[in-house]
């Protein structure tokens, strides 16, 4: 049956790495027989621009219908000290949607661990299951001119449906090990974070639990990576140290995730944004937008092959040296996506 896939292309490097990540799926659709439709929707500065806000109803309504929603990435600096701006759009459409699991997860490509500014990366493969609808994004916000406040809120029922997320996530891979990252010695919400963690852990007898505290986690990413196996932390601390885990991998232009919820509608994007300082050049990283779009046809479409055939190409484009800029290359976009399309 026909899936409807709505994009959002969003803003500075984002149109450039949508359509690479679109002529990837083109490819590999025809060879999986793959039946799909598009519909592109405006979102996030460029929907600013043209209806005042950054998540128009139209392009709400089309997500919340979509069998998928692929987005690469929104933001750029006029907005900066804008009342409205384009990350407010990106915040509601995950709130609207219900969207409470994101799944950010590291791999180390053979062809790329010399370039990491990290030396030891060897047999790193980590995931990070990041809580995405709760904590102090969606707390109350308050700045004055002396003084400012951000509210950290968790309730009990998010912490134990992200838990248990991310303990399924253990379930499908071989090391089943569990790390709850949070900053107990601290925080509240940590403190009850720490207790239901337990309780889930309980649930599940046949995976390794521990739980680390945020801050060395954040060197453990560094001197052990090999550590860790699933991460699964709140809103914040997932947004950090994702962002950390991908100096691992040597760029975030080979992060992508996916973000679920409970009602089996998942949105794929590249865990970077709009990259303002390189967009309209044609030089961007299209890998973890095309990464994305293999999420997309494995956990929602159940398309191994065709997310298979994706991986293994990106893998031997970097094998056969194809790089971009940002891993000290010279490949275009165009150039890099045309040769991961000739290694489908
Ligand atoms: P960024 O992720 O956009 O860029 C950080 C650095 O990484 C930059 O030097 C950039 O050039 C580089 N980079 C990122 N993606 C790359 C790619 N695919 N190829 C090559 N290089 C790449 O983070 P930032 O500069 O802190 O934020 C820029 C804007 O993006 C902000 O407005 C921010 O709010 C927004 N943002 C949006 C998303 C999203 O849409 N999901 C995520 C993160 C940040
Ligand atoms: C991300 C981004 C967003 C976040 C911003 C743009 C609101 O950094 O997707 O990681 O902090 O969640
Ligand atoms: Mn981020």
């Amino acid at each position: 049956m026909m899936k409807k896939i709505v994009t959002l292309s969003g803003d500075g490097i984002g149109p450039e790495i949508m359509k690479a990540g679109l002529r990837v799926l083109t490819h590999v659709a025809d060879k999986i027989n793959f039946d799909y439709e598009i519909e592109e929707k405006d979102f996030g500065g460029v929907a600013i621009d043209k209806y005042g806000l950054p998540l128009p109803e139209d392009t709400l309504e089309a997500s919340k219908n979509a069998d998928a929603i692929l987005l690469a990435a929104i933001g750029a600096p006029q907005y900066n000290n804008k009342e409205i701006r384009p990350e407010q759009g990106l915040l509601a459409l995950r709130k609207a949607l219900g969207l409470y699991a994101n799944v950010r997860p590291l791999k180390i490509y053979p062809a790329l661990a010399k370039l990491s500014p990290i030396r030891n990366v060897k047999d790193v493969d980590f995931v990070v299951i990041r809580e995405l609808t709760g904590g102090v994004y969606f707390g109350e916000h308050t700045l004055e001119m002396e003084w400012a406040r951000d509210i950290n809120n968790y309730t009990a029922e998010e912490i134990r449906r992200i838990m248990r997320f991310a303990f399924e996530v253990a379930r499908t891979r071989p090391r089943k090990l569990v790390t709850s990252v949070d900053k107990q010695n601290v925080l509240a919400t940590s403190k009850l974070w720490r207790r239901i963690a337990n309780e889930v852990a309980a649930e599940y007898p046949d995976i390794a639990f521990e739980h680390q505290l945020v801050d060395s986690c954040a060197m453990f990413l560094i001197t052990q990576p090999q550590k860790f196996d699933v991460i699964v932390t709140e809103n914040l601390f997932g947004d950090i140290l994702s962002d950390e885990a991908s100096s691992l991998a040597g760029t975030l232009g080979v992060m992508p995730s996916s973000s679920h919820n409970a009602c089996g509608l998942a949105l794929y994007e590249p865990i970077h944004g709009s990259a303002p300082d390189i967009a309209g050049q044609g030089i961007a990283n299209p890998v973890s937008m095309i990464l994305s779009v293999a999420m997309m046809l494995r956990e929602s479409f159940g398309e191994e092959v065709g997310a298979a055939m994706i991986e293994n190409a990106v893998t031997q484009t970097f094998t056969d040296g194809i790089l971009t800029n940002d891993l000290g290359g010279s490949a275009t976009t165009d150039e890099m996506t045309k040769a991961i399309i000739e290694r489908l």
